[in-house]
């Protein structure tokens, strides 16, 4: 919780584990308003060390009707801090203040038309269409002690409860999800009406907060930084570059797996164009010793995150004393790493990213975007002047082309899936897809087919495409591009890339199948 000396105001938003609740936290902050994530069971003393001007209780999978039910301190609701209790978080205010909880024989799951029965600031400047989204399976039979009710829908007489003096309120609907069309702005009134947040919590506040941070930690010493040449590491960079300028190394290391022209594009865009303090290693070589023969994915991964760390270390070294390491670690790992309900919801792959930090080194750890969700890291990069082609830039696995060649990774197999790659990419740029898609690549198969060119029969390699919509990288969708822009890919690659007789085309969604082949 090192926040207190850079947000003026934020809200405490205490997580019983519902799968909206980083929306939530979300949402508050597109009302200008720092918010952060704690498990529910925080103590008492950290919520009144932190003085947040508002709490939120998230919804939740479980129900307050039994015994071993995840709940908190009444105490938290008598601090005087105006509270929200969002479903689960509503039934669990109910229970403490003496209300009733009952199970519902059937789940109520969807669209309801809101009524409104009093007039509250919660409701203030809504239009008439009052849609919200229900997802619950429990509803308040007995009001809480002190409380009245102020909106109700068909199927719940309690859908949105008060107590007016204690600044407590309970919605039974999700006003954090896009189903809920005025949920933001019910959000919003209860911040800015019930709980007077001033609202100064912008990108540019916290470019400004964050480098007053980062120069009062680093002071008169020197810096270090991985770039990979993703979004969350160039941001970072232009970040610490604006903070300490020349204090600042970033280290790129080639390791030869990347796009093609991309290490270039790096080191050409960071050194001339931004001026950092750069050091580019090409690492092709000792990357590629070190997979010869390998051909099991985790076993590539391995190598190649030992073999990252082993040449950052020795640069590290080479360069003398450095006293801090930056890293780009974002708030849904953060959050991730610690869930409120034991366990994080979900762990992709052992993924060893080029962030992976070196541990036997004995470096203190700055990570400025350790609050911030993906979309708000691009808002500061924008701000800061990074070009629109490295903030748009899709997701890239760390160990690169190395995972999109099935088997063996060799200089001639990453020449061919490089160029494959590098038409899909041309071509779904040109069609004006490749923002919304999650990840489009190539994929170079293991096999060989036959094939006929003039008059002769050929037999060389498989490209697969891929392209896949998804929020976060879980879950995703196979995307439906066009027959015609297939085909374009097919032919381009086909004519165009010695070695390929053949293109298919991925059309796995995730779950069952994962975005990269290996
Ligand atoms: P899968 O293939 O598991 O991928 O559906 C989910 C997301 O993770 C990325 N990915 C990786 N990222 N190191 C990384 O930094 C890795 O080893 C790795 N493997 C998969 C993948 O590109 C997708 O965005």
């Amino acid at each position: 919780m090192a926040l207190k000396n850079i947000h003026s105001e934020y809200v405490a938003i205490l997580d019983f584990g519902s799968q909206y609740t980083q929306l939530i936290a979300r949402r508050v902050r597109e009302c200008k308003i720092y918010s952060e994530i704690f498990p529910f069971n925080i103590s008492l003393k950290k919520i009144i060390a932190n003085k947040p001007k508002a709490i939120i209780l998230s919804g939740g999978p479980a129900t307050v009707t039994r015994d071993k039910s995840p709940t908190i301190s009444k105490e938290i609701l008598e601090l005087g801090i105006p509270v929200l209790g969002i479903c689960y978080g509503m039934q669990l205010m109910t229970k403490l203040f003496s209300g009733k909880v009952e199970r519902s024989p059937n789940r109520e799951y969807g669209d309801s038309k809101l009524i409104l029965d009093k007039p509250d600031q919660l409701f203030s400047r809504l239009d008439n269409n009052l849609t919200v989204w229900m997802s619950h399976g429990d509803h308040v039979l007995k009001m809480p002690e002190g409380f009245e009710k102020i909106a109700h829908t068909r199927n719940s007489p309690l859908s949105a409860i008060r107590h007016k003096e204690k600044k407590l309120y309970g919605v039974q609907f999700h006003p954090e999800v896009v189903h809920t069309p005025q949920g933001l702005k019910i959000i919003d009134n209860f911040l800015k009406k019930i709980c007077g947040c001033s609202a100064d919590w912008t990108i540019s506040s916290f470019i400004e907060n964050s480098i007053k941070d980062i120069r009062k930690q680093v002071q008169n010493n020197r810096i270090i930084c991985a770039l990979s040449g993703g979004v969350d590491s160039s941001v970072l960079a232009m970040l610490l570059h604006k903070a300490l300028g020349k204090k600042l190394t970033c280290v790129f290391v080639d390791n030869g797996l990347l796009r093609k022209d991309e290490a270039k594009q790096i080191i050409k865009r960071f050194k001339q164009n931004y001026r950092v303090n750069l050091i580019d290693i090409d690492a092709t070589n000792d990357f590629l010793k070190k997979l010869k023969g390998v051909i099991d994915p985790e076993k590539k991964r391995r190598i190649i995150g030992k073999e990252f760390i082993r040449i950052f270390e020795k640069e590290a070294e080479k360069l003398g004393k450095i006293k801090f390491l930056a890293q780009g670690t974002l708030y849904p790992d953060v959050i991730e790493s610690r869930s409120a309900l034991g366990g994080p919801s979900a762990t992709i792959k052992t993924h060893h990213n080029v962030g992976g930090l070196p541990k036997k080194m004995k470096f203190k750890l700055i990570e400025p975007f350790k609050f911030l969700f993906k979309d708000e890291v691009r808002k500061v990069g924008k701000e800061l002047g990074l070009i629109e082609s490295i903030i748009s830039r899709q997701p890239f696995p760390g160990p690169g082309l190395a995972v999109r060649i099935i088997g063996e990774v060799t200089k001639e197999r990453l020449k061919i899936l490089r160029e494959a790659d590098a038409r899909i990419q041309e071509e779904i740029k040109k069609e004006g897809l490749y923002r919304e898609i999650w990840q489009s690549f190539g994929v170079l198969l293991p096999i060989k087919t036959v094939g006929v060119m003039g008059d002769e029969r050929t037999y060389e390699n498989v490209i697969a495409i891929r392209a896949v919509t998804s929020k976060d990288g879980m879950t995703a969708d196979w995307v439906k591009l066009p027959f015609e822009l297939l085909g374009r890919i097919s032919n381009r690659i086909i004519n165009e890339v010695k070695g390929v007789n053949r293109v298919v085309y991925d059309i796995s969604s995730k779950p069952p199948a994962t975005i990269e082949w290996e």
